[in-house]
């Protein structure tokens, strides 16, 4: 989704901002901008990449030390020069970045039209700046207080960072629903601003996150002033982030994807080992101590994510279940509060985000403790909105994840779950001590385990050259192994943009057999389970139809391995702890897949990293 960086201070602005935009390339956009203030406000704005940008930025802007800059995922208009970021009021004076929607900009514009304003573009960011010199104009007002009026009166999300020519040491920034962290060094003479910490953390460590409604006057040479939109002054915390930038780099791999795939080993191990006790390895998730009971004595647990984050809560469900024998219910985040839930407040709502920040699995959150739920978070994202705002949060360990595909975050939500079910399962005696530690002892062994299928990167990468011509798959998977096939043809669609449709094994007679032929390649998730011979049945269905095969089998596979025409090897572990280790051939044949077709892997066609609006 958009990213917004902005700096004021006493560098030159637009090389930080250029390269703070860099940083954001991965949230997914299709045009940047950049404003700076010197004399007059200047702005750049390209469609495309922003090296078009950079490229397109006059040198002569070498001592300006304030601007703001955007890359923006289109919502309301294409990605043109007119809709991109930032934006300005028709009188020149006030320029904006925006991340996020106003919903009532339909009802704004047209009182604005009425006022004799003029638009260039259809968004509606054009609208809110607009909309903010009205206020001005006819009141009179500070940017700052003009501000707060505007957003008394907009309606939906946004993150904001906003510059009035006629106040030249000020940047105002303001959010609501989308993210926003501002930068602070121990003199107030600079402060950064951006959608997250990335391209603020290798010039400060001490990061702000803002909560909605808060509104931010940023002025050389005075502390950080916060009050919410109606101008009551605010308190704030500042955090340390202790984020490697050496870890938010390819390094020697071609693509970030790459690179998390391979740091899956390092990512498991931290995650598990983070909520393990030292000594004993007993599980331990610090802070829980006041939720445990609630959480042991849960009526059930509704889980609800979006996209891959979703698949993890249907691995959640199956082990939750197993071991602790608590009903789970998954849910499609974006579906579940339109429905009118019946929520209690017995029930645990858990959102599984690598972000933190999607729109929508935030909302269900907010929408599940507005009705007296438990909430719960587990999330990859230090002080996210999800982990501030959640009674408990248990965080994955993956890093921070850039290419736009999930892969090591998937690895880790899967660990952090499997780690809760054991615990669950422990508290309601619903397994033994014995089965408690045999299976932590196993995870344990998870991290060797994916590196040796590592080894077998030539044979995937081999296979997948078989397939770079197909435009359809079908992925199957039962059990525990279902959302196995769901991310399998997931991770293969995001990236490669094939037709990949994830299915239960047993379903396909109901339907998609229908598609199988020659030119239709089903990809079955077939280690060794109780579902196994059923699964060999299914692969001869699709063999007696002549459609082609690619397996997932255990080593010391027999009869898939005869019927298939590819299989990716995997060690065998015991059947709950299958899926974090059956995903990592597919998430290699489809990074693979994606290369030989040529198509940009970590930042695919239409595709934002977090989807911070709904
Ligand atoms: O940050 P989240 O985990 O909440 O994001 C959820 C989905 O947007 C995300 O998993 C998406 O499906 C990925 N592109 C999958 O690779």
């Amino acid at each position: 989704m958009c990213g917004i960086i902005g700096y004021i201070g006493t560098k030159q602005a637009s090389n930080i901002l250029v390269k703070g935009l860099k940083k954001l390339e991965y949230r997914g956009y299709d045009s940047a901008g950049i404003a700076i203030l010197d004399k007059d406000i200047l702005i750049y704005k390209q469609p495309g990449k922003v090296i078009n940008l950079e490229e397109s930025i006059d040198h002569q802007v070498e001592n300006v030390t304030m601007g703001i800059a955007h890359t923006r995922w289109a919502t309301h208009g294409e990605p043109t020069v007119d809709n991109a970021h930032p934006h300005t009021s028709n009188n020149g004076d006030i320029v904006l970045v925006h991340n996020g929607i106003i919903e009532n900009y339909k009802f704004l514009k047209d009182e604005l039209i009425e006022k004799g304003f003029s638009f260039e573009g259809q968004t509606d960011t054009e609208v809110l700046v607009n909309y903010i010199q009205l206020i001005q104009d006819e009141q009179g007002l500070s940017i700052e207080d003009a501000v707060k009026k505007a957003l008394q009166n907009a309606n939906g999300a946004y993150a904001l960072a906003i510059i009035d020519k006629k106040e030249p040491n000020k940047m105002i920034v303001t959010r609501k629903g989308s993210p926003l962290a501002i930068g602070l060094t121990d003199s107030n003479d600079e402060f950064y601003v951006a959608s997250d910490a990335i391209p603020i953390i290798e010039y400060t460590q001490s990061l702000v996150y803002l909560n909605d409604n808060e509104v931010v006057v940023l002025e050389r040479g005075q502390k950080m002033k916060v009050t919410d939109i109606y101008g009551v002054e605010k308190s704030y915390k500042v955090k340390k982030i202790d984020l490697n930038l050496d870890k938010v780099s390819k390094g020697d791999y071609e693509h970030y994807m790459l690179k998390e795939i391979f740091e899956q080993p390092a990512t498991i191990k931290n995650t598990l080992y983070s909520h393990l006790n030292h000594e004993n390895s007993d599980i331990h998730f610090e802070n829980l101590d006041e939720l445990k009971e609630k959480l042991v004595n849960a009526s059930r647990i509704i889980i609800v994510s979006c996209g891959t984050s979703w698949h993890a809560g249907i691995v959640g469900e199956y082990l939750i279940e197993e071991l602790a024998r608590i009903p789970v219910e998954v849910e499609y985040a974006s579906e579940f509060r339109y429905r009118n839930p019946i929520i209690t407040k017995d029930d645990i709502v858990m959102a599984i985000s690598q972000s933190g920040e999607t729109a929508d699995t935030l909302a269900a959150l907010r929408y599940s403790k507005a009705q007296g739920a438990t909430t719960f978070s587990i999330c990859n994202v230090f002080g996210s909105s999800m982990a501030r705002e959640c009674d408990f949060t248990a965080y994955t360990y993956a890093g921070a994840e850039i290419g736009v595909a999930s892969t090591k975050a998937f690895t880790a939500q899967v660990a952090v779950v499997s780690l809760l079910a054991i615990q669950l399962g422990l508290e309601r005696n619903q397994i033994t001590q014995e089965k408690a530690n045999s299976l932590v002892e196993e995870l344990k062994t998870i991290p060797s385990v994916v590196n040796q299928i590592f080894a077998t990167d030539d044979h995937i990468k081999k296979v997948a050259k078989n397939y770079t011509e197909t435009t359809s798959f079908l992925f199957l998977g039962r059990g525990i192994n279902f959302p196995i096939a769901l991310e399998g043809a997931l991770k293969l669609k995001e990236i490669s943009y094939i037709h990949a449709e994830g299915y239960p094994a047993a379903e396909m007679k109901h339907g998609p057999i229908a598609m199988i032929e020659e030119s239709l390649p089903t990809v079955i998730v077939a280690t060794n389970n109780e579902y196994y011979d059923k699964l060999v049945s299914n692969a001869q269905e699709v063999k007696a139809r002549k459609g082609p095969i690619v397996a997932v089998v255990n080593d010391d596979d027999t009869e898939m391995i005869q019927i298939a025409d590819h299989v990716f090897k995997v060690p065998r572990v015991s059947d709950l702890l299958q899926p974090i280790v059956s995903v990592v051939p597919l998430q290699l044949f489809s990074y693979h897949v994606a290369v030989f077709k040529g198509c940009n892997v970590d930042q695919p066609r239409n595709l934002a990293k977090s989807v911070t609006v709904e």
